[in-house]
């Protein structure tokens, strides 16, 4: 098969990228795969068995190439992140290298180019940041390799601290330093560097972010899913330190239409639509989105403490309650009476179009947990967040979210989560003087996305500078 070519009939040049195979991050690469396509570069997703896209569903232009990787569906299916990153690293580094080096091929039927010709038709490789085997293969091949951070350059900057933190006497975090604020990066504490208070889970953790900034600093250079607008001192500190080129190209789902990218299709979970047609039958301004994200899991009682919070707001509600959000249920049931309580303004889906939701005219803001792509499509659609972090980079988000950028409130939680705390950040957002200018902030956030995102902001020229980098490579 011919090369695709441009209107010229010159042959594109074409792009790897590996997205790491969890929903958060599957959804910033296939954006930032459909932004590359629409700039004439040939695009190829190497996915790994587990959770790879249903190829019948990827728009035209689009190659997808599945590699094997040995991950017990145990595994993927666990929070272990640590483990599931290193076996992924271990196990896909060979199929891998057969693809950069012509002995697997490119694309499906076809045969493989054969021993050294593979390489040469591939410009560049983008990796997701945990994929430090592929991109240190990459350079060692001799093909240019870019990392991609899905989530924000806070956390990255925590990625590049953590030895210095360690060494500092912050990190392993103990109960008695949760609040001390960590001077190399404010405005955080220790507790919103989220790692691991056992010694064993915390060196696992350590080597890990080790390997990751290893790969960073020999990569030709890292993408990030963010813009300047709001972490432009973070950007410039990683642009120091790491003396690669960096490219602050997010909000990556505002970058690309969802229409251009196999986003949808990539759900790991399928999506229940039928929540939009209840928006529809709502009030402008007066629906609740609750979403704790793919990954999270909450106890039971957590979970019930949410729901009569929620009831207790006397709000409509749209709450995304998928398999597992209850730790280890698969499925889980409000009580009757509560039931009773909420009739006719509450919703549950296992699964929503989040995206869609969020640019509905009945939401009025988004109780979530603060992962950075719910984040990102909040500033973008202006719905304000309420906040109930639950590990990793939340914890810094929700305090960048509400303490530097405004535009949340976070939920209180003294020993434990209560219904009281939930009710109490919804009305203060909703009701009180003070969530009136935080919704006024998130309404021109979303102004300020806008204006990065088109032609000449901010986020287009380093898309451009991406794209003119990948092609000059
Ligand atoms: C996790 C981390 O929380 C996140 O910060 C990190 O960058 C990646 O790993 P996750 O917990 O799944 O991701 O949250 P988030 O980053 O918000 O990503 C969830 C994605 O799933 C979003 O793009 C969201 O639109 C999508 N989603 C979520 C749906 O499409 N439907 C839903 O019902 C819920």
């Amino acid at each position: 098969m011919a090369p695709p070519s441009d209107r010229n009939g010159c042959a594109r040049r074409r792009v790897l990228l590996l997205p790491l195979p969890y929903q958060g991050h599957i959804n910033p690469m296939l954006r930032l795969a459909a932004a590359l396509h629409a700039r004439g570069l040939a695009v190829t997703i190497v996915h790994t068995e587990t959770r790879a896209p249903d190829r019948r569903n990827l728009p035209a232009g689009y190659e997808l190439v599945v590699v094997p990787d040995g991950i017990p569906p145990e595994l993927a299916a666990s929070n272990d992140i640590p483990s599931f990153v290193f076996a992924l690293n271990r196990n896909c580094e060979a199929p891998f290298r057969d693809i950069l080096t012509g002995r697997r091929a490119l694309r499906e039927g076809e045969e493989a180019a054969g021993e050294g010709e593979a390489g040469r038709v591939v410009a560049c490789v983008v990796a997701d940041v945990d994929w430090f085997a592929p991109l240190a293969a990459a350079r060692e091949l001799g093909v240019p390799a870019l990392a991609l951070m899905t989530s924000s350059a806070a956390r990255f900057r925590v990625y590049l601290a953590y030895p210095r933190l360690c060494e500092k006497g912050y990190l392993p975090v103990q109960e008695s330093n949760l609040d001390t604020p960590v001077d190399e990066l404010p405005p955080l504490l220790v507790r919103d560097l989220h790692v691991a208070m056992d010694t064993a889970r915390h060196a696992t953790y350590a080597d890990l972010l080790d390997r990751i900034v290893a790969g960073v600093r020999q990569s030709s250079g890292l993408i990030l899913n963010t813009f300047d607008a709001i972490e432009r001192a973070d950007v410039e500190h990683i642009r120091r330190e790491t003396s690669t080129p960096v490219f602050p190209v997010g909000p990556l789902h505002a970058l690309s239409p969802a229409a251009a990218a196999p986003v949808q299709q990539s759900s790991v979970l399928p999506e229940d639509r039928s929540c939009l047609e209840w928006l529809n039958t709502q009030l402008p301004g007066s629906v609740l989105f609750v979403s704790f994200g793919s990954l999270v899991s909450i106890d039971a009682d957590e979970f019930l403490e949410v729901a009569w919070g929620l009831a207790g707001s006397n709000r409509p509600f749209l709450w995304v309650v998928r398999p597992r959000l209850v730790r280890g249920r698969d499925s889980v049931e409000l009580p009757g009476e509560l039931l009773e309580e909420t009739r006719g303004r509450g919703k549950i889906v296992g699964w929503a179009p989040q995206e869609e939701v969020l640019s509905h005219p009945a939401v009025s803001a988004f109780v979530t947990h603060g992962g950075w792509n719910s984040t990102l499509e909040s500033m973008s659609r202006g719905v304000p967040m309420v906040c109930k972090p639950c590990g990793g980079d939340q914890l810094g988000t929700t305090r960048y979210v509400c303490d530097v950028w405004k535009v949340g409130i976070r939920v209180e939680v003294e020993d434990k989560l209560t219904r009281e705390g939930i009710k109490a950040a919804i009305e203060r957002l909703m009701d009180s003087k003070e969530g009136g200018v935080i919704r006024d902030r998130m309404r021109e956030m979303c102004d300020v996305v806008s204006k990065c995102t088109t032609k000449g902001g901010c986020s287009d020229l380093a898309l451009q500078n991406l794209v003119d980098f990948i092609n000059l490579s």
